[in-house]
């Protein structure tokens, strides 16, 4: 199918997202903004975007409040599939999206991320033959065992235009075949930029207001506390390797904060673990509030994509809590350590000298990706070959 797109007579083009995971509202935000914007200035065509959310995350405190705070419409639909396994989780998810994407009939289907919900879209998408877009492509970890990599190439492959945060994505789609001159699909890759870099920038000042009330609170001080997130399967599947984290880090020499993600709190349950020492577990925290005490956390710990960019962009020093990383750069630019699971290793990653993190380069583009993302979906017409 093709954009029913005409300029010339005032038609317009029929954008479909799917989301349902907390950091795909962040991604979902700024890209809402860039449409306005366009329909605002009257260029044609218009755009009509519709959202759907799946529902993987339901809980007001990870997922209305981030729509809240960041204004995004309320969702068309909700598929609302809730927690299971991830077979039942994609099972509901396939089910649900495909009347849905069969009756929009949409010229592009938008999808974001590594997470359940990108991969059952790209799917449903791919089957139903709707030109499909994936923002956020080529990242790999090169470790299949994780689920979000088994969704970065599925969806990659499955993909029309392949809207990648940096050049080193791009270079892991062509080593795939993927979007290279070769390529006998014809599909195209281009870089962006990461759109989670428009939605902190976007985010600051409100974050900033939020930091006024946020530290005194919590009983922190500016630069006086470290910040943990912990939530990937990897880490979290095993009792064993999420108590040899939590040793770690809670005879550290200033309070830990730690907004606990209700995956990680299950297992804590669970397994019966306590939160000692230094930590100081609180409850997942929203997009502005979790913006400011990443600001002024004095090094962030964590196992999150996401939270290692934002801590890049923001200047603090990061300890991954992987072996590995979809986003090399921050390592190269020494703002980022990877630590593992190790204790010993985890406290030597935070200790040592950090030296100069180097500051002269800025791989994942200029805070502009969401409106260059637009252009791009404007400039194809999603012919699915
Ligand atoms: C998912 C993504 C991960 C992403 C993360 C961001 C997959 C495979 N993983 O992981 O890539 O980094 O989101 O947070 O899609 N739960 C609640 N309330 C909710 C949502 C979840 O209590 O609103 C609990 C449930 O017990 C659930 C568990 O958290 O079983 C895990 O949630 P799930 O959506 O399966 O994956 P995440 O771990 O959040």
């Amino acid at each position: 199918m093709t954009n029913t797109a005409n300029p010339e007579n005032g038609s317009s083009v029929h954008w479909i997202s799917i989301v349902g995971a907390r950091p795909q509202f962040v991604k979902l935000a700024p890209f809402c903004r860039a449409i306005e914007a366009h329909n605002e200035s009257g260029a044609a065509p218009r755009i009509a975007h519709k959202v759907i959310h799946t529902g993987q995350h339901y809980d007001p405190a990870i997922a209305g409040l981030f729509f809240q705070q960041m204004k995004i419409p309320e969702p068309d639909y909700n598929l609302a599939v809730g927690s299971g396994s991830h077979a039942t989780q994609l099972a509901r998810m396939l089910e649900r999206l495909e009347p849905v994407l069969l009756s929009e009939q949409a010229d592009w289907v938008v999808v974001y991320g590594d997470t359940n919900s990108t991969l059952a879209g790209a799917l449903v998408a791919a089957r139903l033959h709707l030109p499909l877009a994936h923002v956020e492509a080529g990242c790999r970890s090169s470790d299949m065992r994780m689920p979000e990599e088994q969704t970065r190439i599925v969806t990659d492959h499955l993909s029309r235009l392949l809207l990648a945060p940096s050049q080193s994505a791009v270079a892991n789609l062509h080593r795939e075949g993927i979007a290279g001159e070769q390529d006998p699909r014809n599909r195209r890759a281009t870089m962006v930029g990461d759109i989670m870099f428009d939605a902190l920038l976007n985010s600051l000042p409100a974050a900033e207001n939020k930091a006024i009330e946020l530290l005194p609170r919590l009983g922190l001080e500016s630069r006086k506390y470290y910040l943990l997130t912990l939530h990937r399967a990897e880490n979290t599947n095993s009792a064993e390797r999420l108590r040899q984290i939590l040793d770690a880090v809670e005879s550290l020499d200033l309070p830990v904060l730690f907004p606990v993600h209700p995956r990680t709190k299950n297992v804590l349950e669970n397994a019966g673990i306590a939160l000692n020492g230094n930590l100081r577990p609180v409850s997942p925290l929203g997009f502005f509030e979790m913006l400011a005490a990443e600001k002024h956390a004095c090094k962030i710990l964590t196992d999150s994509g996401g939270v290692q960019k934002e801590a890049f962009y923001l200047g603090v020093p990061c300890v991954t809590l992987r072996d590995r990383t979809e986003w090399p750069e921050t390592v190269e630019l020494r703002a980022n350590r990877i630590a593992g699971t190790d204790p010993a290793r985890i406290r030597e990653a935070i200790h040592s000298d950090w030296g100069e993190t180097v500051t002269t380069s800025m791989p994942y583009g200029d805070g502009r990706a969401s409106q260059k993302i637009v252009n791009e979906l404007l400039s194809e017409d999603g012919l699915y070959s």
